[in-house]
């Protein structure tokens, strides 16, 4: 498999889940260059990557700071687009579910930390990223995909500020086409939700205390019936992504549409 030769990619939340298998996949399909960012490194898949010749650059960033994130989001973004040969790719995937609390009984740090990461982050990240594409938008093939949730356009007790994060973000994926329609030259944009993948989010869920989060039997009972997705088939679905030419930029979507 070659089919990401020549891509450089910029992906949040590399270190597990979703994320893992993302670059796991982009490593086994010859992408040019990975820039990973998290706050832990994973050794196995850097390791891959130089098996492979795969050119994986790992930042540790807290993303919850974001004046760190702001100097992290630049560096990154500006050396993928410089690097890429044909197709620079930003994949905002790394996100926070907790806290699971229903407002009114939420810790403000926590909503602050939430919020940081899941939608000032990805801004941050789209920000640089279509700053830096500007002298070569007209020779490059960029993406932004914007790793949602159904649950940002479905209200769910317990988790509002994750919730209200993804209705940001899909925002934030609306907005970016709509200013990126008439450039000459105009970045691709999606928000695409993975649909319930087993990942240690889910096992965040299933674990948590019934009195703040009332669907919580919903998710057990996702993982006793075997319908959760792999990490690996959700990352297949959303990669594929990077080739589709047939979906409208501004799409909100679900792997279960592709
Ligand atoms: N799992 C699902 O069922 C599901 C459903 C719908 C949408 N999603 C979306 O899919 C994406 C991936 O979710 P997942 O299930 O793979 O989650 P996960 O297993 O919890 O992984 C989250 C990733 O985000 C990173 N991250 C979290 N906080 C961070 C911080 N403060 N700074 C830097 N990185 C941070 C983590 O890295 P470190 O801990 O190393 O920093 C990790 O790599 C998320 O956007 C999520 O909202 C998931």
């Amino acid at each position: 498999m070659n089919d990401y030769a020549g891509i450089s990619v910029v992906l949040t939340g590399a270190s597990r889940g979703l994320g893992e298998a993302v670059a796991r996949r982009l490593i086994e399909g010859g992408a040019a260059h990975v820039f990973c960012i998290s706050r832990t490194i994973h050794n196995d898949l850097c390791t891959a990557a130089s098996a492979k010749n795969v050119d994986l650059r790992w930042t540790q960033c807290d993303l919850s700071d974001t004046r760190a994130t702001t100097d992290v989001a630049r560096a990154v973004c500006e050396a993928c687009i410089a690097e890429a040969e044909h197709t620079a790719v930003l994949i905002n995937n790394a996100a926070l579910l907790e806290p699971v609390a229903r407002i009114g009984a939420i810790d403000t740090q926590e909503l602050v930390d939430l919020h940081a990461v899941n939608t000032v982050a990805p801004a941050l990240f789209a920000n640089a990223f279509l700053a830096a594409s500007e002298t070569r938008a007209h020779e490059l093939d960029t993406r932004i995909l914007n790793i949602s949730s159904g649950l940002g356009a479905r209200a769910m007790a317990g988790v509002g500020m994750y919730c209200m994060s993804k209705a940001a973000m899909n925002m934030l994926t609306q907005v970016i086409q709509t200013e990126q329609e008439g450039e000459p030259h105009p970045a691709w944009v999606c928000s695409v939700s993975p649909g319930t993948v087993e990942s240690h989010m889910q096992k965040t869920l299933r674990d948590a205390d019934e009195a703040h989060l009332r669907d919580r039997e919903t998710f057990r009972e996702l993982k006793r019936s075997g319908k959760l997705n792999t990490p690996e088939f959700s990352a297949a679905k959303i990669l594929s992504l990077v080739h589709r030419r047939d979906i409208a930029s501004g799409t909100i979507l679900s792997v279960a549409d592709l």
